[in-house]
């Protein structure tokens, strides 16, 4: 087997479940209370950004109470005594993978942080944000959550690309692979002939693409491989 000097981790909502927090396609996730079109797209915003805006108001509040759990530590463990690489991707917005200590790369923008559709200005955002918020920039209204949308592209693709092209080892964690570019990274990591392993409550949408597949609750199955990785 070849030797993992570089790993690079995927982590969806399936690791914050655990900590409280509702995953968006599970059976009573966000996605069967609210329409991806009215809280997540550009669209919706301009339509209706009071909506939005209680939408991550809300998001924001649960997160803000929400502590890692072991899933979140082992990851963070991992990353400050394994002996190459590891860069933790996530496509969640909560922040748990840093209050449990770890780096990641947010590629769907952090609900800590606030946008500004006029000039792209970002700054930590307020627990409430509203729509009579300007930005500290150009004091334009129209601050929004720094989350990306449907219809708008991820954050730090170049950097992702680039470490699936050179990892030994990928993981994905708690992510059903329905949101694309993150479903595709099994594919990359895959052409560039590294290991590929998921770990998730139950199949995805994208198992069959993995080389091997750890089933069960992230907080009991991501410790246990970060041990191994460890030894
Ligand atoms: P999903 O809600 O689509 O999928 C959550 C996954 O986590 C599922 O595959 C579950 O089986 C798994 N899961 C649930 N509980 C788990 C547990 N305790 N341990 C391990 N796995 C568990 O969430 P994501 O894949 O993160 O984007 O969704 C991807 C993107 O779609 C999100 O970033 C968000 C959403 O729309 C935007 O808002 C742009």
């Amino acid at each position: 087997m070849r030797q993992v000097d570089r790993i690079v981790i995927l982590t969806g909502a399936g690791i914050s479940a655990e900590s409280g927090l509702g995953t968006f396609r599970d059976e009573g996730g966000l996605w069967a209370q609210h329409r991806i079109e009215d809280v997540a797209t550009p669209e919706g915003f301009a339509r209706d950004p009071a909506r939005v805006h209680r939408f991550y108001n809300a998001r924001r509040e649960q997160a803000a109470k929400a502590t890692p759990n072991p899933a979140h530590d082992a990851l963070a463990r991992l990353q400050a005594d394994f002996r190459g690489e590891v860069m933790l991707v996530t496509q969640n917005v909560d922040g748990l993978h840093e209050k449990a200590g770890a780096t990641a790369v947010h590629m769907h923008g952090e609900l800590s942080r606030a946008l500004c559709a006029a000039c792209a200005h970002r700054w930590d955002a307020p627990s409430e944000m509203s729509v009579t918020d300007t930005c500290p920039k150009c004091g334009m209204t129209g601050a929004r959550p720094d989350v990306v949308w449907f219809g708008e592209m991820p954050y730090h693709m170049e950097r992702i690309l680039d470490a699936l092209q050179t990892c030994d080892l990928f993981a994905a964690i708690g992510t059903s692979g329905q949101v694309y570019p993150a479903a595709g990274f099994v594919e990359e990591a895959r052409l560039a002939g590294a290991a590929t392993v998921e770990l998730n409550l139950a199949d995805s949408d994208m198992t069959h693409a993995f080389d091997d597949h750890v089933a069960g609750p992230a907080s009991r199955t991501v410790p246990l491989w970060v041990d191994r990785l460890l030894a």
